[in-house]
């Protein structure tokens, strides 16, 4: 295909900047998405930057549908002066690519999160469903292949997405190629779980790329092993060669925007919330968290360690409050509605054991509230991140930044900001529930001082690559 485009940069993910809502009186309303893509894009300048993603919603498909190509900077939309192409892709589709296949099946896999007696099970309905993955992934090769100038570079980003580079690659082999992969990446047993040809297209998909990018050194090796294993490859954590081609492997650990997170942390929707909390905790300490109501994220077993805390460390009763803030996703998965449900028993099970008059032990809240979680990272004594895998976790990263007196870590060894945080962090096991008790108790017992040297270290490292340079760095990796 011949090159048509005047794009240099493309960027192509799932979830795009803008998202769209249907009001009932028919309008759309646009709020933006999108996180630490959209600022450390607008640090590379938004001329001749196209930003390809997928209508997600109904309201999505109807702003995309407004506008030829869903170029939704045609529109009159607030797209940071860059173009953004939303592409509507058929709804049926979309949904067996991006629940079926990105979230139940590639998300699962890296994570680790199948119950191995009963799942998975990859029947003829998988295969329809891979079929629409290989659709999807399509549909994006051709929207940059037709928005591409010639030899420019493109940013592909997470599982959605692996099989694009290689469809890019042969539609326009003249462009310079980079994938990113948020998520961990699985280890080489696990990984065969999936049915051999998929796992193949997988990694053959990814190998079209002339970088690829993870978090985390252990995520790049855990790569490069499953295409020594499935391909025959030649590799290492640095570079894999395979069919006369190499694809360099990078890693970027991505970091936080501190003026940009201090300066939304300072508004007054957050202050309010500040106010609310600090009358709601008194004197008492506070234990937080928050995350996407996710399985890899490890909340129940956060939960049981909380528990066990109050049991077996009864000091704690009374003078500790745990402020969890589990903010909905993914809820068309009925794996991800049925654990919501089971940690909000779980809360009241604490609070139906340990409640008192004049004490909550725990507050738990499952809505999508920003401003709220703004005002716990500065509020908290204590961080509890414990997902049983992580390709990164920012929250690690973005509260020692916002941290007003000093917050302890309790964090996974599985995340990948682990290998930056070392033993600046109070690191544990996920799966050990006494174990995490343990940790609770100790970064409790901290004193004010040595919370305050920890924070300071672990927020130095937090912005060590922000967004704008851990763009920067892939797109210089592709010259
Ligand atoms: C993870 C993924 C992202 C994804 C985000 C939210 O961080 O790596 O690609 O956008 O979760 O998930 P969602 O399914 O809501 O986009």
């Amino acid at each position: 295909m011949a090159s048509s485009g005047s794009a240099r940069l493309l960027v192509a993910s799932n979830r795009g900047p803008l998202q769209f809502t249907e009001r009932d009186d028919g309008q759309l309303e646009a709020s933006r998405g999108g996180g630490g893509l959209v600022s450390g894009l607008s640090g590379l300048g938004s001329d001749g930057v196209v930003w390809v993603c997928a209508a997600l919603s109904d309201g999505d498909r109807a702003a995309a549908r407004k506008v030829e190509g869903g170029r939704l900077d045609r529109d009159g939309h607030d797209t940071g002066g860059m173009a953004v192409r939303m592409l509507d892709i058929d709804p049926a589709t979309f949904h067996r690519a991006y629940n079926a296949i990105a979230n139940s099946t590639l998300w699962f896999i890296h994570h680790l999160l199948y119950a191995i007696p009963t799942a998975p099970a990859f029947d003829a309905s998988f295969h329809r469903e891979w079929s629409s993955y290989e659709a999807y992934n399509r549909a994006f090769a051709e929207a940059l292949a037709e928005e591409a100038a010639e030899g420019a570079k493109v940013l592909v980003q997470d599982y959605h997405l692996t099989l694009l580079p290689q469809v890019l690659r042969d539609l326009r082999p003249d462009l310079r190629i980079a994938h990113f992969s948020h998520t961990p990446w699985a280890p080489v047993d696990y990984f065969r779980l999936l049915p051999t040809e998929v796992a193949r297209e997988t990694l053959l998909g990814m190998l079209g790329a002339d970088h690829a990018g993870f978090h985390s050194p252990r995520w790049a090796r855990a790569f490069a092993a499953c295409c020594v294993e499935y391909l025959g490859a030649e590799g290492d954590e640095t570079q894999v060669r395979h069919a006369g081609r190499t694809t360099r492997l990078g890693v970027h650990p991505l970091g936080v925007d501190a003026d940009a997170l201090r300066e939304r942390a300072s508004r007054h929707d957050v202050e309010s919330r500040l106010g609310a909390l600090r009358d709601k905790l008194g004197d008492r300490q506070a234990i937080i968290r928050v995350d996407r109501t996710e399985l890899s994220k490890n909340i129940s077993r956060g939960l049981l360690a909380y528990r066990e805390l109050l049991r077996r460390y009864p000091q704690w009763r009374g003078k500790v409050t745990h402020l969890a803030s589990a903010y909905p996703s993914r809820h068309d998965l009925p794996e991800y509605r049925e654990y919501t449900a089971q940690v909000q028993r779980m809360a009241v099970e604490i609070e139906d054991e340990f409640g008192t008059d004049d004490w909550r032990p725990i507050v738990l809240d499952v809505t999508d509230d920003y401003a709220r979680s703004l005002a716990l990272y500065r509020v908290g004594d204590v961080l509890l991140v414990n997902p049983v895998r992580d390709g990164m976790n920012l929250v690690a990263k973005e509260v020692p930044v916002l941290s007003e007196n000093g917050c302890a870590v309790v964090l996974s060894t599985e995340a990948g900001v682990a290998d930056e945080f070392g033993e600046d962090a109070l690191l544990v096991n996920p799966f050990d529930v006494s174990g995490t008790a343990d940790a609770l108790d100790r970064a409790l017992s901290m004193s004010r001082e040595e919370r305050r040297a920890r924070t300071d270290r672990l927020a130095e490292v937090s912005v060590r690559l922000p967004p704008s340079a851990w763009l920067a760095a892939q797109v210089e990796a592709l010259d």
